[in-house]
């Protein structure tokens, strides 16, 4: 089993520099990516993941030059090749390679890069006491719903959290909160879950689409997407995360308040359990 990397379709050992100087996505930050999960040896949810890269592609004017079918051979071809059943899938797509200079250069090509890791599955603890947050300013630019590479106000963000010993922080622009740095967030009032809406101002998560739509449907639980304010999250009973990586991940205490009784609540259990299901199923993990 070993981390490996692919390069324009082609495999590649991880620390080999393959990628030039004067590619628009290092110097620019000029470029989308996306991260699949892999259980049991198996792409969990890759068709999403692989529908929102092509929405992002068109949103920032890189031409698609790989079609569907060609990516899913190349997550496929890293799983086999690294020998990894647990794992992560990186892949990006940057503008291309060409001297500096901010317009768009003309015939460039764009470059694809992709990497796959052993990752360790959920921390059992963190989901069964839940994670502390912080509330933090959401201080990105306007068009979050595109899975740019430029992530500085996430990492910033993230790492605000971690310097006060919280999971994630948890972002608030113009009164209301918007998403985590790396995640979907979510409280539950009165038995409805609420989220921020699917704007610009957010990245439609695949996890947060599958909640909404497949997991909160087949639970019988109301969904709300509409924006929420800081007094209202104060209020909540539950609240959790989604992500990828995150799963679904209870929230129990926020800025150093408990939400609710300071355990995870039922709603939020629920749809963890039905996501845990929902990769079960669908990868054949058991
Ligand atoms: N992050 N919001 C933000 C800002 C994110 O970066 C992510 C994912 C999500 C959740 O999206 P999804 O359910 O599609 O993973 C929401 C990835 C995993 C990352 O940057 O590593």
């Amino acid at each position: 089993m070993k981390s490996l990397g692919l390069v324009n379709g082609n495999l590649v050992d991880l620390n080999e520099n393959v990628v030039p100087m004067e590619d628009r996505g290092h110097q620019f930050g000029d470029g989308v990516y996306e991260v699949v999960k892999v259980y049991n040896g198996k792409c969990f949810a890759l068709k999403p993941h692989l529908d929102r890269l092509y929405r992002s592609l068109r949103a920032i004017r890189i031409p698609a030059t790989y079609t569907f079918e060609e990516l899913v051979e190349f997550h496929e071809l890293l799983i086999e090749k690294s020998g990894i059943v647990e794992g992560a899938i990186y892949l990006q797509i940057t503008r291309g390679v060409a001297p500096r200079t901010h317009g768009f250069p003309e015939k460039i090509v764009p470059c694809l890069t992709m990497s796959i890791r052993a990752a360790a599955t959920v921390n059992h603890q963190l989901w069964e006491q839940g994670v502390k947050v912080i509330l933090i300013p959401d201080e990105r630019w306007l068009r979050c719903d595109i899975k740019s590479l430029n992530l500085l106000g996430n990492i910033l963000g993230k790492q605000q959290a971690q310097e006060a010993g919280c999971y994630e922080g948890v972002m608030v622009r113009d009164e209301y909160v918007t998403e985590g740095t790396s995640s979907n967030f979510f409280v539950v009032k009165d038995d409805v879950i609420w989220t921020y809406p699917g704007t610009q101002l957010i990245l439609k998560g695949v996890t947060r689409t599958i909640v909404l739509e497949t997991l909160a449907k087949e639970l019988d639980i109301t969904v709300l997407e509409k924006p929420f304010t800081v007094q209202f999250v104060k209020g909540a009973s539950e609240a959790f995360l989604s992500g990828t990586s995150t799963e679904i991940m209870p929230v129990t205490t926020i800025d150093g308040t408990l939400v609710g009784d300071g355990t995870v609540g039922p709603i939020t259990r629920k749809i963890q359990t039905a996501y845990t299901r929902l990769i079960d199923e669908e990868c054949g993990r058991r």
